[in-house]
């Protein structure tokens, strides 16, 4: 059996990517061969005998910064093996992550995330290779991994497959113009002087969809005032 994705990330520091790829849904949908996620070690990639990713900005400046050599090596390897549909570039110049965009990388075939660390990375690799630069928000990350593994579970959990039926991502809050679930509860009814709402226990299924609704259209009215929208 094929994979339906491929998802290659390239990472200065890869063990941060380590963990949530290898538990819950996306090892499950890894197992499944839904996605075959990739990690490239950027050290892997750098050709000197001291194997060195980063170096000083020209013209000053504080920090050290990923230098190209390493990144051309490695996405000009695997361009060499695939086409890829999107070339992700995380920055927090790009344009914000949304469910929107997530859609549609989950179409895709193959995609490639090329996430920094430390100060950045020589501007070249951006300008030569990104298709899309991806922000996660108006705030700065040490590194672009986060975002990546964001970007990934996001993805993942939309191809088709993936989620079983209890979990699927039609009902998911977002999905459609952008409208917030209903709260859930589960047991116990009462606990610590706070009671499930009457109507989700009382079997009634026309009360409970209307009473959903309304919940619904409530917290999105509350989602888009937190949010400054309309
Ligand atoms: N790298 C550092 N901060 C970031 C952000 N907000 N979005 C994407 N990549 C980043």
């Amino acid at each position: 059996m094929i994979y339906m994705m491929r998802i290659d990330v390239i990472s200065a520091v890869p063990d941060l990517l380590l963990s949530p790829l290898q538990n819950s849904i996306i090892q499950r949908a890894q197992n499944k061969k839904k996605v075959e996620i990739v990690i490239h070690n950027l050290r892997d990639y750098a050709f000197d005998k001291h194997k060195q990713i980063d170096d000083k900005p020209f013209a000053g400046g504080a920090g050290m910064l990923l230098k190209p050599e390493p990144f051309f090596e490695c996405i000009e390897k695997l361009q060499s093996e695939r086409k890829y549909d999107h070339i992700v570039f995380t920055t927090p110049m790009g344009k914000l992550y949304d469910q929107h965009y997530a859609k549609k990388l989950s179409l895709a075939g193959n995609i490639l995330i090329i996430t920094g660390h430390y100060k950045g990375i020589d501007d070249r690799v951006r300008s030569t290779f990104a298709t899309d630069e991806i922000s996660i928000g108006n705030y700065v990350l040490s590194g672009g991994e986060l975002l990546a593994l964001i970007i990934i579970d996001s993805v993942v959990r939309l191809i088709p497959g993936v989620l079983n039926d209890s979990e699927s991502a039609l009902n998911d809050s977002f999905i459609d113009g952008h409208e917030i679930e209903a709260p859930y509860y589960t047991r116990p009814e009462k606990y610590k002087g706070g009671d499930v709402p009457e109507v989700l226990l009382s079997g009634n299924e026309k009360l409970i969809k209307e009473w959903k609704s309304r919940e619904s259209e409530r917290l999105t009215e509350i989602w888009k005032k937190n949010n400054n929208l309309e």
